[in-house]
């Protein structure tokens, strides 16, 4: 085992006996790095560089997968914290900026004319889900993508252990691109769907017909079209992705990035159907959190101030960019490729015909890891992300692929693992 993460391998020692994996959230976890060969545990960040235990120092293109949205420790976001925090966090009243922040989504999502806020993603998602299945009367729903740890959407993947099978039975999988897998759901289930829901963009670029498509299908059956813009939202565009393609759904859910890192995410979307919010119970202690919500309010002032998504489309674009050229001149095989939205792309790897992708992601992330970059494979970009981050990860990748390559082909990518590789997870995107 690698010395240089002798204090990560200690740590996660010490944490798995009292921490089930030794972590809060999976794709955080040794199962999705290379045990060994990785740092397990970040000590601090500041602007787009983070610093494990071991004080190896990072440019993080994982962003605390992707809540990070204009850099670790942003001054005028801490500063409107340290304000809230010394006025309190938590009442026993709604505050009022409960109302401010709801406004400023309501002006600019389209599909936003009342909000409800919530803590993660998953609060979100499953409070539309809620929310369509007592508009509608109806328990099925069709979805795309991921959308959080609740029973609704994780029964509907291979790690459903706990789900009951009662519950399974009424999620169905739609293909992305592909509206006739959602023709034949509404085919097979007439009048039963409540609502369709999916990530309106992550790897693949919608086809031109695809949203307006969803759209229809949706209002010619009565049911809702939900868009999961936890991570698309104030990344692809101040409006989300429904700016963006210019598709508006009935309801959307919002996350991650909305307040750099600090935790809120909210539910947005036609009056007709959030006053309904009055009927459901969608409810909890730490919903109306100042703390997180004066981080979103500063966050969605300085986004608009310097129209952040334009510059992380700048910058990704380079990236990008540099990427494909890159492939190209080292005559890339197939199995390695690129894709997603520039502020959200994407090295993307297939298994070869000598190795599963999973030993060859190992073998990337070891060898990007031991040059000082953390990364899961996607490049999640944030505002303290400069030209010469972007040009050290293309010079990066220029030095580890063509090896990764002719390792490929040799069959020796197992043998030159330096720790344990990481282990397949359930792939919904
Ligand atoms: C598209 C999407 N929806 C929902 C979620 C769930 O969000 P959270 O993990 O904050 O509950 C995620 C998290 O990765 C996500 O990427």
């Amino acid at each position: 085992m690698n010395s240089r993460y002798q204090h990560s391998l200690e740590l996660s020692a010490r944490a798995e006996k009292s921490i089930p994996l030794g972590s809060q959230t999976f794709s955080k976890s040794r199962l999705c790095f290379p045990y060994g060969a990785a740092p397990l545990f970040i000590e601090r960040g500041n602007g787009a560089d983070v610093w494990d235990v071991d004080e190896n120092k990072y440019i993080d293109f994982a962003g605390g997968l992707l809540a990070i949205s204009l850099g670790y420790c942003d001054p005028d976001i801490n500063a409107a914290v340290i304000e809230q925090l010394n006025k309190g966090s938590i009442f026993s009243l709604p505050h009022r900026l409960e109302t401010e922040v709801a406004e400023k989504l309501i002006e600019l999502i389209p599909c936003a004319e009342m909000v409800r806020f919530g803590k993660n993603g998953t609060d979100a998602t499953s409070a539309c889900i809620r929310l369509a299945r007592a508009i509608t009367g109806r328990e099925h729903v069709a979805v795309c993508g991921y959308h959080g740890w609740q029973d609704w959407y994780i029964g509907s993947t291979t790690r459903h252990l706990g789900v009951p099978e009662c519950v399974r039975e009424l999620t169905h999988k739609f293909e992305y691109n592909d509206l006739d897998t959602l023709a034949q759901i509404f085919a097979k289930h007439p009048d039963q769907i409540a609502a369709v829901i999916l990530e309106p963009m992550n790897v693949a670029w919608p086809e031109p017909d695809f949203l307006p498509g969803l759209r229809k299908l949706c209002d010619a059956h009565g049911t809702l079209l939900i868009f999961d813009e936890t991570i698309t939202g104030f990344r692809y565009h101040l409006g989300g992705a429904q700016t963006l393609f210019g598709v508006t759904p009935d309801l959307a859910a919002f996350g991650k990035g909305m307040a750099n890192g600090f935790p809120i995410s909210a539910v947005v979307g036609k009056r007709q159907y959030m006053c309904r919010m009055e009927d459901i119970f969608f409810s909890g202690t730490f919903g109306g959190d100042a703390i997180a919500l004066a981080a979103a309010n500063a966050v969605i002032d300085k986004m608009q101030r310097l129209d952040v998504p334009a510059r992380l489309a700048e910058r990704g674009q380079r990236l990008l960019d540099g990427l494909n050229v890159l492939l190209k001149e080292i005559n890339a095989p197939d199995w390695l490729g690129t894709a997603g939205h520039p502020s959200w792309s994407f090295l993307t790897v297939a298994d070869s015909p000598n190795h599963s992708l999973w030993l060859l992601k190992s073998y990337l992330i070891q060898e990007l890891c031991k040059r000082g970059i953390l990364t899961l494979g996607s490049h999640n970009l944030n505002l303290a992300h400069t030209n010469e981050h972007i040009d050290f990860l293309l010079a990066t990748y220029a030095e580890i692929l063509p090896t990764l390559i002719k390792l490929d082909s040799a069959g020796k990518i197992e043998d030159s693992l330096n720790g344990e590789p990481i282990q397949p997870v359930f792939k919904v995107r």
